[in-house]
């Protein structure tokens, strides 16, 4: 084995990242399949390449010059990648994150030096607040400002044709025949894919591994639980709108991977294979293990990795968080003869035996009539129902953020009765607020704290979407 390389700048020791086999959750499967370590690169995810790429591109073309400000909205990796390249090269940077991210990456890209600003996730396109528009006016107003614009620079896709797909056909010494990873801006899976296909003479199948709400696999663009892939769309954006990063032929086909499976896949990574990565690897990953199952000895599968897990401690690595958007039922993953899987115990625990005698959700369209919403609530037990935007389509079910407030069969009889209230007025004003969601596998202690003082019931999540009520006399003492 030859030693370890010698860098004169931590701006060589970007990329260069390994294959690992997977070789235990691949155990059983006929064709290899290798993991692309880019949680090794410098700054710990593959938008290290990206950033240096696209800082390089900018000082080339004169869109920054020395006193200049990089500037960039970001789920934070590529924040991070850009903190790195960009303080190095002596430039101030100020990231826009989405208030969804997980915290980790704030303060790793305080770290670095960055200046970091929170925008809302849940709020449409247009938006005034959205993170696209309020990385626009940052620039406006800062003197010398450069947008690094990832999800349009063909800077961010060429780093990939340059770096990540050379490297890999090297590394496998032109044997790979499948290439899996996920899509954000589409930089990786274009550049990468692209170069893969060209060296092989379009041998090589390029699959999307994606959240099966997003729309880049042909979702509805719903809200979905692993962050920094697929494609989101706010049920209030009027046009949306693809990266042009992201080339709309570069996947052969998507495997479409629900939540549940995206983040149970990440957490065998890290207990199986001593691999510690975020969620959008366990996507990636358990699209690459469908994959493999399809394919002979002959082939050879390698699936990106984005980022390490260090940045989701308090997310898919932590018992309480799967616990508390109903991902985990049992406090835990348990042994199961050599596998490692969340079993759901022969004894139901948790809330799941008080959700499956509470009877089917029922869910008022929060564009309803008074009318409407009394007619929906008739028969309820307990006469409560959670609020959800009507505009929402719901063949995924309703995710948590789809709930926008609650409705009690009492509050409506009162108005009603007392004259406040038409029938056909619309519902808006006796919305109350979104009730309180508790995962199906926490106790019913912490749904009764939960509870409070003041609400009719709790809503339960089963992975992190709405599959029932529970009304307050269902959890009395
Ligand atoms: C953790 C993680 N996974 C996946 C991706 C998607 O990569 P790309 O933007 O190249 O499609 C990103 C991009 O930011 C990321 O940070």
């Amino acid at each position: 084995m030859s030693a370890p390389a010698v860098h004169e700048s931590v701006l060589d020791a970007i990329g260069g990242t390994p294959l690992i086999r997977l070789a235990r959750l691949g155990a059983g499967l006929a064709a290899p399949v290798y993991a692309k370590a880019e949680f090794l690169s410098i700054g710990g995810s593959v938008k290290d390449r990206a950033a240096l790429s696209m800082v390089l591109a900018a000082e080339r073309d004169g869109l920054l010059a020395p006193g200049g400000t990089i500037v960039e909205a970001t789920s934070g990796n590529t924040g991070i990648g850009l903190a790195i390249v960009g303080r190095r090269r002596g430039y101030r940077v100020i990231a826009a994150v989405a208030d969804r991210t997980a915290p980790e990456k704030w303060d790793i890209l305080r770290a670095y030096g960055a200046e970091v600003v929170l925008a809302p996730t849940a709020v449409p396109l247009e938006d005034p607040a959205h993170l696209f528009n309020v990385v626009r006016r940052i620039v406006e107003e800062t003197p010398g400002a450069w947008l690094a614009d990832q999800y349009d620079n063909q800077a961010n896709p060429d780093a990939h044709v340059r770096t990540t797909g050379p490297e890999i056909w090297e590394q496998t010494g032109g044997r790979v025949t499948h290439f899996v990873a996920g899509v954000g801006t589409g930089g990786t899976i274009t550049g990468t894919g692209g170069h893969l296909k060209a060296v092989s003479g379009g041998a090589v199948t390029v699959v999307g591994a994606d959240p099966e709400s997003s729309v880049y696999g042909g979702g509805d663009g719903s809200p979905y639980y692993v962050e920094s892939i697929g494609h989101f769309i706010h049920p209030d954006t009027v046009e949306d709108r693809w990266p042009l990063a992201y080339r709309r032929d570069a996947a052969d086909a998507f495997e479409r991977i629900p939540d549940r499976e995206s983040l149970l896949t990440a957490r065998r990574l890290a207990r199986e294979e001593g691999i510690l990565a975020g969620p959008s690897s366990g996507t990636a990953v358990a699209a690459a293990l469908r994959v493999a199952r399809r394919l002979g000895p002959e082939d050879l599968v390698v699936v990106l990795l984005p980022d390490s897990g260090r940045s989701y401690l308090s997310k898919v690595h932590s018992d309480a968080w799967m616990r508390q958007w109903g991902f985990l039922e049992d406090g835990g993953a348990v042994e199961t003869g050599g596998a490692v899987e969340n079993a759901v115990p022969a004894e139901p625990t948790g809330l799941r035996p008080l959700l499956d005698s509470a009877g089917p959700l029922v869910t008022v369209d929060a564009d309803a009539t008074v009318g409407e919403a009394a007619r929906t609530l008739h028969g309820v037990p307990g006469g409560v129902a959670p609020a959800v935007l009507a505009r929402t389509a719901r063949p995924y079910g309703v995710s948590a953020a789809e709930v926008v407030g609650a409705v009690s069969r009492e509050v409506l009889a009162a108005a009603l009765a007392d004259g406040s209230a038409k029938p056909d007025a619309p519902l808006g004003a006796l919305l109350g607020p979104a009730l309180p969601a508790v995962g199906v596998g926490q106790s019913v202690a912490e749904a009764r704290a939960a509870l409070g003082s003041g609400h009719p019931g709790v809503l339960v999540l089963v992975d992190g979407r709405a599959a029932g009520v529970l009304p307050r006399p269902a959890l009395a003492d």
